[in-house]
């Protein structure tokens, strides 16, 4: 399709009126296309490609399993891949959660969490368990299900019809902290505010809490303070209350820890993730659950009443078993903790622009948020469009980054997330970072 031209293929793009360009190859953290111009992937697409594009093992391994056999559904085989992934994956996981179940995607993952903790409580003779609580300014997945438990009220508008209402409490965001606070002031009121929704709600009706380490689409890399998780987790204690820890985009290695609650020593009943797991090489993610869980749904209704044709397919296992291999021998997580702070205090030059309101992150996952009033944090209308203008900039100058917006209340705030691959250089980064910061200042000049 030529830039400008009416799109006449018959793909049903995302966004029809917009330009694509044909993507020839991928090579480490670079994407080149047709015209042979070449992009820093510095979101790793959304924050997936965690081992970098076109790496050789990886395709050994998908094309050694597929000379074996491509598919075989779940309900019928188990394979070397899917118990070697399994393995893998526990090994990497908190203590405890060690029984992986493979979807094929991060919609799916949450959704299946959500069915295991509903199932856990109907077979242990709690069914009247059933709500989900989760938080507003997160992101879950797009699928009903999860789009009922995402708190971003742009992506929800459309289909409110269509989505079960269920509780939101208010988000960890110190930068918009919920209560007005200074952080010295901080008595993590953002996480007791879950222990009155419980209650409000009626304790035996909630199943489980969901909620992202640290939150990724909606906001740009929120780190919570660190006593955060802690206090949730004894909340969902008292109240026998499972907690979800929504590790689509933080897991495997993105936070410079395996799972991002590692940084917190807090051990979910339940990790949704991964997109570190097929890493863009395969559709691979997993429900990572307790043996408790586990064990409650063998001896109760003996099955897990969910599935998906394509869960545990050994052609994805194969990649993923590649993945974790490739990650592990390269020390990559290390790296993601070791290259964190080099990324943020490089990010910390785009400060010098006026609307740039804030810069934060965890390993190779930051975010940068942009305000029109640094003083007041006044967001910009949504109709400036100023996150997707800087990614377009960046764009047009051969830099991927991950616009976002509806962090400051649903519908205003903007943001870009940096999500590079970890084999990315501190040269490399110099160089996402200079581009970056040549996009800014242009929106900042027009802005202005
Ligand atoms: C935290 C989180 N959960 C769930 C999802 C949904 O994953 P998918 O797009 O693979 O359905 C995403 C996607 O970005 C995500 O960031």
């Amino acid at each position: 399709m030529a830039r400008g031209t009416l799109n006449q293929d018959h793909v049903f793009y995302r966004n029809p009126a917009r330009f694509y360009p044909t993507v020839d190859r991928g090579r480490g953290v670079y994407l080149y296309d047709t015209d042979g111009k070449r992009y820093l992937d510095g979101a790793g697409g959304a924050a997936l490609a965690a081992i970098g594009h076109g790496v050789k093992d990886i395709e050994r391994a998908i094309a050694r399993q597929l000379r074996k056999v491509a598919f075989t559904h779940g309900s019928q085989f188990t394979s070397e891949a899917a118990v070697a992934l399994a393995g893998r994956l526990v090994a990497l996981a908190p203590a405890g959660l060690n029984r992986a179940y493979f979807v094929s995607g991060g919609s799916e993952a949450v959704e299946t969490a959500v069915k295991l903790a509903r199932q856990y409580h109907v077979d242990r003779g709690q069914p009247s368990r059933f709500k989900v609580i989760s938080r507003w300014t997160s992101y879950h997945g797009n699928t009903l299900g999860a789009l009922a438990l995402s708190g971003h009220t742009g992506r929800r508008q459309y289909y409110l019809p269509l989505i079960g209402h269920t509780p939101h409490i208010v988000p960890a965001y110190c930068y918009r902290c919920p209560f007005g606070l200074a952080p010295a002031a901080c008595a993590l009121e953002c996480a007791a505010d879950l222990e009155k929704t419980i209650l409000y709600e009626g304790p035996e009706s909630v199943s489980a809490f969901i909620a992202e380490p640290v939150v990724g689409a909606t906001a740009g890399a929120l780190v919570p303070p660190s006593g955060y998780f802690r206090k949730i987790r004894e909340i969902c204690d008292r109240y026998d209350v499972l907690f979800i820890a929504d590790e689509v985009m933080t897991g495997l290695g993105r936070t410079g820890k395996a799972f991002a609650v590692d940084h917190w020593d807090v051990r979910p009943d339940l990790i949704a993730g991964a997109k570190g797991l097929g890493a863009g090489y395969a559709p691979i993610f997993a429900v990572l659950a307790t043996e408790a869980i586990h064990e409650t749904i063998r001896s109760g209704r003996g099955a897990f009443v969910h599935g998906h044709t394509y869960g545990q397919n050994p052609l994805a296992c194969a990649a993923a078993v590649a993945v974790l291999e490739y990650i592990e021998t390269r020390d990559l997580i290390a790296r993601s903790a070791a290259l964190g702070p080099y990324l943020l205090d490089s990010l910390a030059r785009l400060n010098r622009h006026e609307i740039v309101g804030d810069i934060r992150g965890l390993g190779l996952f930051a975010g940068v948020e942009f305000v029109r009033d640094r003083a007041s944090r006044e967001p910009f209308p949504p109709e400036a469009r100023v996150n997707a203008r800087i990614a377009e900039r960046a764009f047009a100058r051969g830099l991927i980054v991950y616009p976002g917006g509806g962090g400051a209340d649903g519908i205003r705030g903007d943001h870009v997330l940096i999500a590079p691959p970890f084999v990315i250089t501190k040269r490399q980064i110099d160089a996402l970072v200079r581009l970056l910061d040549e996009a800014v200042a242009d929106i900042a000049r027009e802005t202005g």
